[in-house]
């Protein structure tokens, strides 16, 4: 059921439950999709049981998540890319028998290609581990134990983007095109010494093509203090800005549409407008589809007046 919609001139955003939105859009009509699901059951974001954080285990999440997968393939234009940014998840030795990590990207992974995705590639983005440490207390992050117990320390987890492809032989339709000029940048670490604008170019596609990221901003991301209810701010991890800017440079043109099945506080779209793209989003829970909304809206009022002067 959605529940409510507010459609402008560079967005749609749905109050509902993304599998009910993805039914509703037309095929082959995404050029691009960036989400971070719930971590299985790491997070609870609502009471609510079409809630995919709201599940017992790992296989009442994927059960869930399966609905999605397949609506997302028939959506997304032949030859385009869905990127999904996920890591690991830890494993507690009360509850699992054991203390130690679960790859839940690896079964993303099978879920995706057993819809009929392809595997396209896999970014690794650094995380520092003292802050994981600092908030997690994880034992195997505690120097005391590098100290005395080296058996149990760990390194600390990063994050993962995913990238699937919807298959073509041939591409049908328009492609990615990428003539930048200097300054066309997403991330720290941005050229400052070419010799032209094809070697500028070339420098990008050097630091996007590298398969670890170090160089994103870590803190840019949107307010959590903008979702109204205090509750949630224990749970919102939104996505970092820079790596959702990123991808939408990497894998889309100005004015194609980008899509997030699972938009919290808007991020995706929020960077997509700003960068003269169209976004559809929908999210499951009242407070946050209220902040999306707030934060598509300034988006929307930079991006007007960005067109201005360009
Ligand atoms: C990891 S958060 C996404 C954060 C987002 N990328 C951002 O930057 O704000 C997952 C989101 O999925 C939402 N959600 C969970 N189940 C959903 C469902 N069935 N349909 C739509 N949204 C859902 C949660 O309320 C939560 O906001």
């Amino acid at each position: 059921m959605i529940s409510n919609q507010k459609t402008t001139e560079r967005y749609s955003m749905f109050h509902g439950d993304c599998v009910d939105v993805a039914k509703t859009l037309p095929d082959n009509t995404i050029d691009l999709s960036i989400h971070s699901p719930p971590f299985s059951n790491l997070y609870i974001y609502s009471a609510d049981p079409r809630d995919m954080g709201n599940t017992k285990d790992d296989e009442e999440f994927f059960e869930h998540y399966r609905y999605l997968i397949p609506e997302m393939l028939r959506i997304t234009k032949p030859g385009r890319i869905a990127v999904v940014h996920c890591k690991d998840l830890p494993l507690y030795a009360g509850r699992d028998g054991a203390a130690g990590l679960k790859d839940f990207p690896g079964r993303i992974i099978r879920e995706f290609e057993s819809c009929g995705w392809t595997y396209h590639s896999r970014v690794t983005i650094w995380k520092d581990p003292v802050i994981e440490m600092q908030r997690t207390k994880a034992h195997g992050l505690l120097h005391r134990n590098f100290a005395e117990r080296g058996e149990v320390v760990r390194q600390g987890c990063p994050d993962y983007l995913l990238m699937f492809r919807k298959w073509v032989d041939e591409m049908p339709d328009k492609q990615v095109k990428h003539s930048l000029v200097p300054g066309e940048y997403v991330g720290e670490n941005m050229p400052t010494t070419y010799r032209d604008d094809r070697d500028y170019s070339i420098q990008v596609w050097q630091r996007y093509a590298s398969p670890v990221w170090y160089d994103i901003k870590q803190t840019n991301v949107l307010n959590i203090k903008q979702a109204r209810d205090s509750e949630d701010e224990k749970h919102i991890c939104p996505l970092q800005l820079d790596v959702i800017g990123r991808c939408i440079h990497l894998w889309s043109n100005p004015d194609d549409v980008v899509y997030d099945p699972f938009s919290g506080l808007g991020s995706t779209g929020f960077e997509a407008i700003k960068m003269q793209r169209r976004y559809i989003g929908s999210e499951l829970k009242d407070s946050y589809y209220q902040a999306s909304l707030d934060n598509l809206d300034e988006a929307e009022a930079i991006s007007k007046q960005v067109g201005l002067f360009v």
